[in-house]
């Protein structure tokens, strides 16, 4: 069945929602700075608005323009960025900066055709940015408006092939504003459908009785709107353990190193990891193996996998190097501001 057949009035029916219903006063709105969509978009693509709020003004004063941003040090981003996970999202940002000031003149394209160019700019990133900017008639196909799209067009394809993925894209496109739309109209549709996504076409229980989109919807009107949108792959978890020295001065400094690209926290600095007790014991002069200490194990979570953490703390003298580890003494000024995985970061405020 086509799906142009629910379109007709439902983009009209997401802008007049939005503009009453919808959210209109978020930090990165009522801009059409791409500098501050973008950083936005990037930041709410794993992370929660309540959770992003916080970051992205701290951001900014840190980083105020494009030109700053490219100009900083990775571990500076990474610093501002600690804490919020997803730290691929942080180096991405990073060359996404030096390749609009390098390629681009430090101006944000206006097209999502130019923009999907850019490291760490996806498809659905680039439509966001030029539809919430510059008002571009292209869709978006976040997670949250996949949700709105195959249950208000009752797409029943398996978007685990990327053949249906493809016609989703489309059928998200029928729905836009008709071609002459006004960019601001253009632009608050595009915020109505993430709006709707998040606050009313919920994965369970959506609130369908407030949809403005109720008596278009395909999936409402066949009783069962939470089988949608079907996947059948589901994601395959896995878990690790991981043993972490965590060595102390009595000063207060800690010894971490760079985590290499690419692999688990890719770029953040670290305690010394190993694959089990014994090579962690290994790495240890005997003398030093017996003032180790167990702490508590605990599991940290990550989108594909289970981390089952074991730190183990051992206090050293001051100034002498660890062995023949890598990293460095850090003093207890420093790594608060550096870029710390989170359970990292957790066990050293901890103490
Ligand atoms: N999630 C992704 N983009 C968003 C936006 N512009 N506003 C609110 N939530 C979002």
């Amino acid at each position: 069945m086509s799906t142009r057949a629910v379109s007709g009035a439902v983009a009209a029916k997401v802008v007049a929602w939005q503009q009453v219903h919808g959210r209109n006063s978020l930090a990165w709105q009522n801009t059409q700075d791409p500098y501050r969509v973008w950083l936005s978009e990037i930041m709410l693509q794993q992370t929660q608005v309540a959770t992003v709020l916080g970051y992205f003004d701290r951001f900014l004063t840190a980083m105020p323009t494009v030109q700053h941003l490219a100009a900083a040090s990775l571990d500076e981003v990474l610093g501002l960025w600690s804490g919020l996970g997803y730290y691929s999202r942080a180096r991405n940002l990073h060359r996404c900066a030096q390749a609009v000031v390098d390629l681009h003149g430090g101006v944000f394209p206006r097209s999502a055709e130019i923009l999907v160019t850019l490291p760490g700019i996806g498809r659905s990133t680039a439509a966001a940015i030029s539809s919430l900017c510059f008002g571009e008639r292209v869709a978006i196909l976040d997670a949250n408006v996949k949700r709105v799209v195959t249950r208000v067009t009752g797409f029943e394809g398996d978007l685990a092939q990327a053949a249906q993925e493809r016609l989703l894209w489309e059928a998200a496109t029928d729905l836009l504003p008709a071609a002459k739309v006004a960019p601001r109209t253009m632009a608050r549709y595009t915020q109505g459908m993430m709006d709707l996504g998040a606050a009313v076409c919920l994965p369970k229980k959506p609130a369908c009785l407030l949809c403005p989109l109720n008596g278009d919807c395909r999936a409402h009107a066949k009783g069962d709107p939470e089988r949608y949108p079907v996947r059948t792959r589901k994601l395959k978890r896995s878990s690790q353990s991981i043993w972490l020295l965590w060595a102390q001065a009595p000063d207060g400094a800690v010894w971490l190193a760079p985590r290499p690209t690419p692999g688990v926290w890719a770029g953040l600095q670290c305690f010394p990891l190993f694959e089990s007790e014994a090579a962690l014991r290994s790495a240890l002069a005997p003398g030093h193996q017996a003032a180790l200490q167990a702490e508590p194990t605990f599991v940290h979570v990550l989108t594909h996998k289970d981390l089952h953490l074991h730190p183990w703390r051992l206090e050293w003298p001051a100034g002498a190097d660890l062995g023949a580890l890598p990293g460095r003494w850090v003093g207890a000024a420093q790594w608060p501001a550096l870029g710390l995985p989170a359970p990292i970061r957790k066990l050293l405020e901890r103490g």
